[in-house]
């Protein structure tokens, strides 16, 4: 009787033991897992604000933004993969760690400050109300009863949201920049009030007309990452080389100029 219960506490024991090594077993492949993960660097974008970042007409990401993205993976010995997504759930995916770094043209604002962190600034711009010629609407005073698109989780959406009380004029959101082109051509909407750089590209492009926004202040576009991730300084240290290098004005020349 005696060695019937020891048996069975020695085959409980045996299991207990193979039950840890399985965890233990699968501990040691999560971490292999991510060591392998961090050989890609994961950026998510959102593909719609040229010359930052679009498509070319093969589908291929292209823009400011890209390239200078392909350079940090590469200094820092990663391979990039781009996720295209909307602006708004960009945070989030920082947040969320699904994704290891963001450039979208991100101004970076104290209010996102709180939850992700900033390299250092890499270009600034300003805002600008564009419509079509015939809109005649060259100041805030002229916004007034007029419907103002912005994209969604944009520092211009809560800029607008500000001026409208004042000026009186309707905002409406939508999730892509480049549906404000198109309400813009079918005028859904009258006026899209956008980044600077990028609202310049559709004046030339599109024929639009434009004034810029006399009180806007934002800050520069900066690269976010997760809070807390030790990439941002290694960044900031590439970011500095590139621009004591040329490399940085030279991008800036192939990409930016022609929306100055
Ligand atoms: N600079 C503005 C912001 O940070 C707009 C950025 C929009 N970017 C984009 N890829 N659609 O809120």
């Amino acid at each position: 009787m005696k060695k019937w219960i020891i048996q069975v506490l020695m085959v409980g024991l045996i299991v207990s033991l193979m039950a840890a090594c399985g965890a233990d077993a699968e501990d040691a492949a999560s971490t292999s897992e991510e060591t392998e993960d961090k050989e890609v660097l994961k950026m998510a974008t959102s593909a719609d604000f040229p010359p930052f970042e679009s498509y070319d007409t093969e589908g291929n990401f292209q823009g400011f933004d890209i390239e200078l993205a392909k350079i940090i993976a590469d200094e820092l010995g990663y391979e990039l993969e781009i996720e295209d997504m909307d602006f708004d759930g960009l945070i989030g995916a920082l947040q969320a760690d699904r994704v290891d770094m963001v450039m979208a043209g991100m101004s970076a604002t104290e209010d996102r400050r709180q939850n992700v962190d900033f390299s250092n600034a890499y270009h600034r711009s300003g805002e600008m109300f564009i419509s079509q010629t015939d809109a005649e609407v060259d100041s805030l005073e002229e916004l007034e009863g007029k419907v103002v698109g912005v994209q969604l989780g944009t520092i211009q959406e809560e800029g607008a949201e500000t001026l409208a009380e004042e000026y009186g004029f309707e905002v409406k959101k939508v999730d892509d920049a480049s549906i404000l082109i198109q309400e813009l051509n079918s005028n859904r909407i009258d006026v899209a009030y956008m980044d600077k750089t990028v609202a310049k590209g559709y004046v030339d492009s599109q024929g639009f007309v434009g004034f810029d926004d006399p009180t806007t202040s934002s800050p520069g576009m900066a690269i976010a990452f997760p809070k807390g991730s030790d990439q941002v300084n290694k960044v900031n240290d590439i970011l500095e080389e590139l621009t004591d290098s040329g490399k940085m004005e030279e991008l800036k020349d192939e990409w930016l100029s022609d929306y100055e």
